[in-house]
């Protein structure tokens, strides 16, 4: 499995003494291992989920309560769906993390939502629990059919638009899965809002690392998480990226 051995969530406290939050649900947050002590104090929670990779995040899950680590951010813009009605969400992989609390919030706004989520096999399908607890017809899909439909999340998802009356969709994980749903959208005449990915490493649009784009001229970091059909379609590498 690529060194993926398991899933661990974090719960921090953030930053803002007693005030609002300033993470909203795309934010994303550079995380990295420090020595000095830090005393964060505050009211509010955040909460991220990390895969344990070998050699790469394993000296997180070596941390105890009262370690400390750094942190920069919160880094993003928004997902905007204030005009929807109905709205599909599908998730793929390990972006099912970002959209568990995406769909949270659009419960609270009383949206209408449906939700499409899948991935290679049961151990990988991460929050379905908690999914259904939220949207007790979620579907559920995996490649092996070890739970759910044997197939590819973006199969059952034509059916979904046309039965609900979608106004819009909202996705996150593989490129390749969201490059689909972007080619069945565009097919219906619906727009897409995606959360790309890429390697990060300045996080402030200094060091190019995340650039997409005809001229590569647009900084994930920057300019995204989250980019519509229009912005998507200008893209020409996505879709064949793999992180
Ligand atoms: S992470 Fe450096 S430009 Fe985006």
């Amino acid at each position: 499995m690529n060194g993926f051995l398991s899933l661990n969530i974090f719960s921090l406290y953030s930053f803002n003494e007693g005030g609002q939050s300033s993470f909203s649900v795309a934010s994303f947050l550079s995380v990295f291992m420090i020595s000095a002590k830090s005393t964060p104090t505050g009211h509010q929670f955040v909460q991220f989920s990390q895969p344990v990779h070998k050699n790469k995040t394993s000296k997180l899950f070596e941390l105890r309560e009262g370690d400390s680590i750094g942190i920069r951010g919160p880094f993003r813009n928004s997902f905007n769906y204030e005009n929807a009605k109905n709205i599909l969400v599908v998730g793929g992989g390990m972006g099912v993390t970002a959209l568990t609390i995406l769909i949270e919030s659009l419960r609270l706004n009383k949206k209408k939502v449906f939700v499409a989520i899948g991935a290679k096999d049961e151990p990988s399908l991460i929050f379905a629990d908690r999914l259904i607890d939220i949207i007790p017809n979620t579907m559920c899909t995996t490649e092996d059919g070890s739970v759910g439909k044997k197939c590819v999340v973006t199969d059952p998802i034509k059916d979904i638009i046309e039965k609900e009356n979608v106004d819009l969709i909202i996705t996150c994980g593989p490129e390749i899965m969201m490059k689909r749903v972007l080619e069945i959208a565009d097919s219906k005449n619906i727009e897409i809002q995606a959360s790309l990915e890429r390697k990060m490493k300045c996080g402030v649009d200094l060091c190019g690392s995340c650039c997409v784009g005809e001229k590569n001229d647009i900084s994930v970091c920057k300019d995204g998480l989250i980019f519509n059909s229009t912005q998507l379609k200008t893209f020409p590498q996505f879709g064949s990226c793999s992180k």
